[in-house]
């Protein structure tokens, strides 16, 4: 007997007398993403990956030592594995590669902040996505809407927790394909909890600089760079990117993440906040999961918009359309530094004359 073919292999049977239909695989996958993120999402929670990390473990062993029942310890055990995230021998499950290096908490890369923000606090948003595409306004509630969805009290400590893991992991990428030899000082403008600085100085010795955020995210801002080590070389001003002069004193700015979340005026405004603030020969960092300039895509930085749409008044640009507001904002060179890495798939660079 031949192996069961999975469903893209499989030619769906037309309407009678009609063409083959094309196989509904792309469907299937599509509607049953959130099965996936859960799935993902509850073993974290109940503490799968940090308990095999002690060693492996049958289901029912499992089961007794997560303190649930044998049954949805297999069900979760098999879908975990099928998934790609467990290996199973001999009916005993452990953590694979991915799972062990990213899943158990504690460890330098832990990605399991940003699994739980996401479920917490973005999908109440996505739930409901479209009503931000009927409504041209973002689905995700807001405690107070009138006020910067940033702002303490709008959005819960955990949202910069999260990013810990996605923008330590961007930045590392970035540090490794961007020459910063020649930067001393760099102003990360909406820094947020520090990781992006922490992890670029952690890669570049030389490098020193400044978070810049709202004031109540920069408390978290310290503790970080503190528990880094890094208090000698980065500091941290509170400020309103909107309201409020940059601080002078740095040989490039870094937007990470952070024009993707307003719209064209705002951003132009942005950016000649950080113009005013750079000295000629200055550097505009603007590092995104760039759009393709064609809108084709990619997948990632098309979702992210689509994250964007959901939960805020912007959505992620072209580099073409970065490379025009940086030429109208006084950089007369631009060029774009491709890379891949979760937060951003490349860093568009202008220079002030
Ligand atoms: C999507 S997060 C990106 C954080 C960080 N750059 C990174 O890559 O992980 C956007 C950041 O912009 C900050 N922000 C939003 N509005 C701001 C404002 N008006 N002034 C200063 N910072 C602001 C937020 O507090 C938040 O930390």
């Amino acid at each position: 007997m031949t192996a069961d073919p999975t469903l893209s292999d499989r030619t769906a049977p037309g309407p009678a007398n009609g063409p083959a239909a094309p196989p509904p695989a792309l469907l299937i996958d599509l509607a049953t993403g959130l099965w996936r993120s859960q799935t993902l999402t509850a073993a974290i929670e109940t503490g799968v990956f940090a308990t095999l990390a002690t060693g492996p473990a049958t289901a029912p062993e499992l089961a007794g030592r997560l303190g649930i029942a044998d049954r949805p310890a297999e069900i979760l055990l098999t879908a975990c594995t099928a998934l790609g995230l467990l290996e199973q021998h001999d009916g005993r499950y452990r953590n694979g590669p991915v799972a062990d290096h990213y899943l158990v908490p504690g460890r330098p890369d832990y990605f399991g902040d940003y699994v739980r923000m996401l479920a917490e606090y973005t999908a109440p948003g996505w739930l409901r996505a479209a009503e931000a595409v009927r409504n041209d306004a973002p689905s995700k509630p807001v405690p107070d809407p009138d006020r910067n969805m940033f702002e303490e009290g709008n959005r819960p400590p955990f949202f910069w927790d999260g990013l810990r893991a996605f923008s330590t992991l961007t930045a590392r990428r970035m540090a490794a394909v961007l020459d910063l030899s020649g930067v001393g000082r760099i102003l990360d403008v909406g820094g947020g909890a520090g990781h992006t600085l922490i992890e670029l100085c952690r890669q570049h010795p030389q490098l020193r600089g400044t978070v810049l955020d709202l004031p109540h995210v920069c408390g978290l801002a310290r503790e970080q760079i503190e528990t880094a080590g890094l208090s000698g070389r980065i500091g941290t001003v509170g400020a309103d990117f909107f309201a409020d002069p940059l601080p002078a004193g740095h040989d490039a700015v870094l937007l990470s993440m952070i024009l993707h979340d307003w719209n064209e005026e705002q951003n132009r405004q942005i950016l000649a906040s950080c113009l005013e603030a750079l000295p000629s020969g200055g550097t505009v960092l603007i590092s995104e999961l760039l759009v393709a300039d064609d809108k084709s895509g990619p997948v990632d930085a098309a979702l992210m918009s689509m994250n964007m749409l959901v939960g805020t008044w912007g959505r992620n640009y072209t580099a073409a359309e970065y490379a025009g507001w940086l030429r109208d904002a006084g950089c007369p060179r631009v060029r774009t530094v491709r890379f891949d890495a979760p937060g951003a798939n490349g860093v568009v660079i202008g220079v002030k004359a």
